[in-house]
């Protein structure tokens, strides 16, 4: 299979970006590849080598790089003007649009990044509940904030419920304020609520943590728990609104939270993120209903920006045509499947973990759960993985697949025979004690 070329461009860019950006990247983790320009299922790098693109702008591509519809409509607003901070139509017809399409959504508030809205999504709970503490599960992802980065996915954890902070430069205050809890396990959540619900303002997760989709009955057991000590529950939809379904995951898995953040999607590639919910609590952000003492203060310079929401506006009239989602999950079952099987036979110890629209290969076997089961998997196998897949025309984050509208039959086949031949690679370098090869 052909290896990536790199031009005199690409190699002086990235030199570049070391000099200049620390890690020479945007702190997205890809510092070795300059992209140029994306269509469809695909991107371009500044060499001119071309990848099957399941990074996808890290999700919001859902229907594909510069679709038209999507581009006509961003630049029917682009020659109007580029932002207000001022209610305009578009915006308003995204929160009509995210009213009807989401369980939970009563009523929406932009901002621009989904760290934004799960920080003040966090911040309406208490407001709301006039209590401090934020159950979340370790290895959930609820953006950058200070809150959010207590065990987001800690390398050595401690007990539960105590967090460990993710990252340097976060008060030891915080970590006082947040409770951990292992995703998926019924009983210790439950217990967890139970024992602190009198200090508890809500209790936030992403409903399909990362890779980990939820076991029967676990959100449901979480709904029940939160409701009875009228705790609110925080669905962060930032990856799965209008991506597991038009609603989200609180359609796909018949459970309704009070609040929800949504981000990626909705903004159709530009930023643009939102809190949406119960009609009381958002009340929090209407001083007019709560008054001076209840008032959360929230303001953001390119909230409700009216380029991003009718791009967002563009994309969900494209995911809303008939036939969709099963197209979505079609080609990320097929992808699913195929890997299955290239795994199976290459004897590596090693499982596809996740939904058709969101997977990833875990170099490990057994049980994937929770955060903890996910740290057994081979992180230096994964990395040689993706890299080997890089140089055979395959764009992915460290550890996700995005699967789009955009991508054809043509890039599943290019995606399985990539990934024959990286497994075959893989297998050649990389002696594992526990594996079994079988005939290919
Ligand atoms: C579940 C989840 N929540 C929140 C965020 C943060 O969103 P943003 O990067 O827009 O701040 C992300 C980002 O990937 C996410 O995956």
């Amino acid at each position: 299979m052909a290896t990536r070329i790199r031009s005199d461009i690409e190699l002086k860019l990235v030199e570049t970006a070391i000099d200049t950006l620390p890690g020479g990247e945007f702190g997205n983790g890809v510092p070795d590849i300059v992209v140029r320009e994306g269509h469809g299922g695909r991107v371009w790098d500044e060499s001119g080598n071309e990848y099957v693109d399941f990074l996808l702008g890290s999700g919001p591509m859902l229907v594909g790089h510069s679709h038209p519809q999507v581009l006509d409509a961003a630049q029917a607003q682009l020659v109007k003007g580029t932002t207000f901070f001022a209610n305009n139509r578009q915006g308003i017809e995204l929160a009509r649009e995210i009213v009807a399409a989401v369980p939970c959504a009563e009523k929406v508030r932009f901002v621009s990044t989904g760290t934004e809205a799960d920080a003040y999504a966090m911040r309406a709970a208490r407001a709301f509940r006039k209590r401090d503490k934020i159950l979340k599960f370790e290895g959930g992802y609820h953006g950058m904030s200070d809150y959010a980065l207590i065990s987001l996915a800690p390398k050595r954890p401690g007990n539960f419920p105590q967090g460990v902070p993710d990252s340097a430069g976060i008060p030891r205050s915080v970590q006082s304020e947040m409770l951990v809890a292992p995703f998926n396990d019924i009983e210790t959540a439950q217990a967890l609520i139970r024992e602190h619900h009198d200090d508890l303002a809500g209790v936030i997760l992403e409903p399909f943590q990362r890779l980990l989709p939820p076991v029967p009955g676990f959100l449901e057991a979480l709904r029940e728990t939160t409701s009875e000590y009228g705790i609110p529950l925080i669905f962060d939809e930032v990856v799965t609104g209008f991506r597991l379904a038009y609603g989200g995951a609180q359609e796909c898995f018949g459970v309704m939270p009070d609040l929800c953040t949504l981000g990626k999607v909705i903004g159709g590639g530009f930023p643009l993120a939102a809190i949406a919910g119960r009609a009381d609590i958002m009340a929090h952000f209407d001083r007019n209903l709560v008054g001076d003492e209840g008032f959360l203060t929230q303001i953001g310079t390119l909230s409700g920006n009216p380029i991003a929401a009718a791009a967002g506006l563009a994309t969900l009239e494209i995911l809303k045509r008939p036939g969709s989602y099963e197209r979505l999950f079609r080609t990320g079952q097929d992808l699913m499947d195929a890997l299955t099987e290239l795994l199976k036979r290459s004897g590596l110890p090693a499982q596809v973990v996740g939904m058709p629209p969101v997977f990833d290969v875990v170099f490990a076997s057994g049980t994937m759960k929770d955060h903890r089961d996910t740290l057994r998997g081979d992180a230096e196998m994964l990395k040689r993985f993706n890299s080997l897949l890089r140089e055979r025309g395959i764009l992915k984050g460290h550890s996700k697949y995005y699967v789009s509208l955009a991508h054809t039959p043509e890039d599943v086949r290019h995606t399985i025979d990539a990934w024959a031949s990286a497994l075959e690679e893989l297998s050649k370098t990389v002696e594992h004690k526990n594996r079994h090869p079988k005939p290919l």
